[in-house]
């Protein structure tokens, strides 16, 4: 009798054991972001870790999650994506995003959006609706309409915050340090990059890894400016057999490094784990290009990598029942998550928080900020 028990209970376990440990991971932009504003930019991190968490694991997709995630983020308005992105130089918001699914490498990227209040489901609705893999500015528009998607009335994505903050740049707590070559730097207000970039990078019960990315771009860019974020290799790329990367920081420099197909190079050909290749790949943009930036990777053994070499780079993530985040160097607050009441796990900041010595702390994470 005992013996039948065992029999039945490994081949019920046999499933289970087949199937990996899902992982959602987010960022919620890399730069100088101030000290003040870190509490709110937590509970939008941790808000969006629980929401793409809870589809992982009721067994949905990473693309389902990456996707759900960076949507809670885009409405977000203490971050430059969606509904309180950054304005253009004539004070308008246009948005980039992209998603990759790692297991059969489609993808959907749109730029220079404008009034759509979700560009990461537009970019996914290219991916699996249109025969192009990336469309821009009014196509987009077009596309929208196409299918369904709602057109917002000029403006709606303008919270109150970011007008005040675009016409008094002095009382910002952000440093102006935006400067690449050929662009007019002489009047700091003019060009800017502000952290907030939002992106994910999840793995499901099946293996499967996907990626997204969705911004707002640099304050004060030109009409038609388009970043990292939405270009494959740049700031977003997945691919199962390898990882899947989203980048933030100075688009500028991480469209001339390929910064994510940076990582997955070191993984693919190095041997090198998410965290090392992140580590590495960033160290070595910051010697051959230079530039502000950070990335997320989640590898093809599940294994979590962040790294930034901006100030700060806002990132958290789930895995199992453990919620971890932070975004000053060396700092990694870690959390139970409490699945039975996310509000009072949301209200848990800077109460029941601790900020763990990083020496003390997982050992992949801390080498690594
Ligand atoms: C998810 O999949 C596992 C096996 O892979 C199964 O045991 C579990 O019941 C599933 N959960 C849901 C919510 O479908
Ligand atoms: C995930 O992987 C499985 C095979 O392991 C595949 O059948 C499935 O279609 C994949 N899901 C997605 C969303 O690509
Ligand atoms: C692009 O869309 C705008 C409306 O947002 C319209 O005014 C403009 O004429 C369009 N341009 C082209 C080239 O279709």
């Amino acid at each position: 009798m005992k013996f039948i028990f065992q029999f039945v209970s490994l081949f019920l376990f046999v499933p289970l054991g087949n199937s990996i440990e899902p992982i959602l991971l987010v960022h919620g932009g890399a730069g100088s972001i101030a000290e003040s504003t870190l509490p709110t930019r937590f509970i939008g991190v941790k808000e969006a870790i629980r929401r793409g968490y809870e589809l992982l694991i009721k067994n949905k997709s990473s693309l389902d999650a990456v996707e759900e995630a960076v949507r809670y983020l885009e409405d977000d308005p203490n971050f430059n994506a969606g509904y309180g992105s950054v304005l253009t130089e004539e004070g308008e918001v246009e948005m980039d995003a992209a998603i990759m699914n790692g297991y059969d490498l489609s993808a959907g990227c749109v730029a220079v959006v404008k009034d759509i209040a979700h560009p990461i489901s537009l970019a996914r609705l290219v991916m699996e609706k249109s025969k192009s893999v990336f469309l821009a500015a009014n196509g987009t528009r077009k596309f929208a309409l196409e299918q369904g998607v709602e057109i917002l009335p000029p403006g709606a994505l303008i919270p109150d915050k970011t007008r005040e903050t675009n016409e008094d740049i002095e009382e910002s707590n952000i440093p102006p340090r935006f400067k690449i070559p050929g662009y007019d730097t002489s009047n700091p207000s003019v060009y800017e990059y502000i952290p907030g970039t939002v992106g994910a990078v999840a793995i499901d019960i099946y293996g499967n890894i996907s990626a997204a990315t969705s911004t707002g771009g640099i304050r004060g860019k030109p009409h038609g400016r388009v970043g990292d974020s939405p270009i494959l290799g740049s700031g977003t790329i997945a691919n199962n057999r390898i990882a899947g990367v989203s980048a933030t920081g100075d688009g500028e420099y991480i469209l001339r490094f390929n910064l994510a197909q940076q990582i997955l190079q070191r993984i693919r050909y190095e041997g090198k784990s998410g965290q090392e290749a992140t580590e590495d790949a960033l160290n070595a943009m910051k010697e051959e290009v230079g530039g502000s930036a950070g990335a997320i990777t989640i590898d093809h053994n599940g294994e979590v990598g962040i790294f930034f070499i901006s100030n700060q780079m806002l990132w958290g993530y789930r895995q199992g029942n453990l919620i971890r985040y932070g975004a000053n160097k060396g700092q990694v607050i870690e959390e139970e998550a409490d699945d039975n009441d996310g509000v009072s796990a949301l209200q848990s900041v800077g109460v029941s928080t601790a900020v763990i010595p990083f020496s003390l702390m997982y050992k992949h994470i801390c080498n690594a900020i």
